[in-house]
């Protein structure tokens, strides 16, 4: 594996993330609490993957291209005002601790998808192409050094 590939790190957090929400899913009718646990760790998880991407990734990319505006960087980031939309849909079955959540998990599952999709085939072998190791050495760092503030946003019931 190259050093500090973005498309490997990144594909693999989405399939953390996947994995976390399937797992709420296949808990919520037995256990909720555990499927509550998984939630939360799904919730600020998906919040610091977007994060690292908006503050750290897609700057670097619009940086490389001059693109922005019109950009798949812009088209991202409306993509991701959606899945903030449907996760927060989520949350509230969740905070009500109502299982019958299926129509919330079934449309973010369907946003991520696509949006991920997206990501994994252009934008991340775009960035490894177009940056250089110091420069992805450096995402990568600014990645740890994200304060928990920025990503650890819940209501105060969890
Ligand atoms: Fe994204
Ligand atoms: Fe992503």
């Amino acid at each position: 594996m190259e050093p500090f590939s973005i498309r490997t790190y990144f594909q693999q957090d989405h399939t953390e993330l996947d994995d976390l929400l399937v797992q709420f899913q296949t808990l919520k009718r037995s256990d909720y609490a555990a499927a509550k646990s998984r939630f939360v760790a799904f919730k600020f998880g998906l919040q610091r993957h977007i994060v690292w991407e908006e503050d750290l990734l897609f700057p670097a990319w619009e940086k490389a291209t001059g693109q922005t505006e019109s950009g798949p960087t812009a088209v991202m980031r409306r993509e991701h005002r959606q899945i903030a939309d449907a996760l927060e849909a989520l949350h509230r079955k969740v905070q009500a601790a109502d299982p019958e959540s299926d129509a919330e998990e079934r449309a973010l599952l369907a946003l991520l998808s696509s949006h991920n999709r997206k990501e994994e085939r252009v934008l991340y072998p775009a960035l490894d192409g177009t940056l250089g190791d110091e420069e992805r050495a450096g995402i990568f760092r600014a990645m740890n050094e994200l304060p928990e503030e920025r990503y650890k946003v819940c209501c105060a019931d969890h």
